[in-house]
């Protein structure tokens, strides 16, 4: 068995990274969300910026570059498909990165503040907030990465053999 290079570097950042992203935004605003005390650790909370700025860096440094090579071309040649570079992907270059700077902050405040995002409104306001908009902006993106991987998928580099990982 062997995936590319190509293949394997954007299913990390994408389901292996993006689903854990996604995951944890969710399940932190579920407990924003919620009256009950937030019961995570600051280790975790710098996990999930952590994920989040690596997605947001294998996307732009790594696979974009890839991508612009081919298949936002192929894109781009056809009428019907050419709004997957155009909207689509112009969300995944800036609105996705709204995205992690919110998550960013909003875990180093919960990370230094979390009394205090408890107990004034205020700043649990402001952090649902954020948590809402960085869900569906993220969550927006990885539909569009899902959707334009599928029309217009990254294909190359050097093969990774997957014998002796998987039994
Ligand atoms: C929270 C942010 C993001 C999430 C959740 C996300 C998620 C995804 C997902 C699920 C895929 C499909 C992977 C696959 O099918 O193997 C993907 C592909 C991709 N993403 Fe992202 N992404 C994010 C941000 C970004 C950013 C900032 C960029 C940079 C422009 C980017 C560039 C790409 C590219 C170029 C592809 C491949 C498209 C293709 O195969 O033609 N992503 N992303």
């Amino acid at each position: 068995m062997a995936i590319s290079k190509y293949d394997l570097v954007t299913l990390l950042h994408g389901l292996a990274f993006g689903g854990f992203f996604l995951m944890a935004v969710y399940a932190l605003g579920y407990q924003m969300f919620s009256d009950e005390k937030l019961n995570v650790n600051k280790n975790y909370l710098f996990l999930i910026i952590g994920i989040g700025w690596i997605i947001l860096l294998l996307g732009t440094y790594v696979i974009y570059p890839w991508y612009k090579a081919n298949p936002e071309k192929l894109l781009l040649a056809n009428p019907n498909q050419a709004k997957w570079q155009t909207f689509g992907m112009e969300w995944k270059e800036h609105v996705a990165w709204i995205s992690v700077i919110l998550i960013s902050a909003t875990c180093h405040i919960l990370a230094h503040f979390k009394k205090q995002a408890f107990e004034d409104s205020r700043i649990r306001l402001a952090l649902r907030t954020f948590l809402v908009v960085a869900f569906l902006s993220a969550s927006v993106a990885g539909i569009f990465g899902a959707l334009i991987a599928k029309f217009a998928p990254i294909h190359g580099g050097a093969l990774v053999h997957l014998e002796g990982w998987i039994p």
